[in-house]
């Protein structure tokens, strides 16, 4: 037996207020995986282009790595469900319109500026459709977060039709991405509880690390223009 990211056995166990039969959840099951899975594998794929050709052209690779995932089918729900949706179950059409981040991307900049280089590089794609920006960059959320998240919709090709798949990508560079994960590994272990002056900590820390991170980059601007 073939191993499935989604069984409906599983779901059917924790949700079984699905209406129709367990073919027609598995088959909705492997639809929302296949569809999720091609467009962050279009996605990874452009990325990836885009990043050798920078390379060639330019000598230098902006991107340092790039992490994917697709949120689990139970987390997908949770979410649906906070965000108001009438039983998510049987509103899987919905579901998929209103979530935006399904499916992500985390690419990983060498410096700021290369997060603007390729979210604008991948933007002209004429195939990639803009949903939503939100540049935490240039405004921080008050827990000091920093990166650019970019919903954008792409065409995924199937046997017989093309469908519309949105995938939210958040860029940011080492240092934010430093920041990021030290500080959710933190507000985690914590069970999401963080006491105030705590949080006053990280954010002085984010903003240290943001010092750092654009004088870097100077630095690289200098090296660069002695090289000439
Ligand atoms: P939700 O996804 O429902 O939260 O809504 P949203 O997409 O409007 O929220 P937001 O734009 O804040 O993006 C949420 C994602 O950004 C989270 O899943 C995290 O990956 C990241 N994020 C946002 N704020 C923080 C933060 O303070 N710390 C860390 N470590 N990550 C954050
Ligand atoms: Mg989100």
């Amino acid at each position: 037996m073939t191993y499935r990211y989604y069984s409906a056995d599983r779901v059917r166990d924790k949700m079984p207020q699905f209406k129709g039969t367990d073919e027609e959840l598995q088959s909705q099951l492997d639809k929302l995986d296949l569809l999720y899975r091609s467009a962050v594998k279009e996605l990874e794929t452009k990325l990836d282009i885009l990043s050798d050709d920078f390379g060639k052209k330019h000598s230098y690779m902006p991107i340092h790595h790039v992490k994917t995932r697709v949120k689990t089918f139970e987390s997908i729900m949770d979410k649906a469900e906070r965000y108001g949706i009438e039983d998510p179950i049987n509103n899987l059409d919905v579901v998929m319109k209103e979530i935006y981040d399904i499916a992500g991307i985390r690419v990983i900049t060498n410096y700021e500026e290369d997060i603007y280089s390729m979210s604008e590089l991948l933007l002209q794609h004429s195939d990639i459709e803009l949903i939503r920006v939100k540049d935490y960059c240039k405004n921080p959320k008050e827990s000091g977060y920093r990166s650019l998240h970019v919903v954008v919709a792409i065409p995924v090709f199937l046997v017989k039709s093309t469908e519309i798949v949105p995938v939210e990508i958040q860029f940011r560079s080492i240092a934010m991405d430093t920041w990021a994960s030290l500080e959710h590994e933190l507000r985690y272990k914590n069970r999401g509880e963080l006491s105030e002056d705590i949080q006053k900590q990280l954010k002085d820390c984010a903003t240290r690390l943001h010092e750092v991170d654009r004088s870097m980059s100077q630095i690289r601007h200098k090296v660069l223009s002695d090289d000439i």
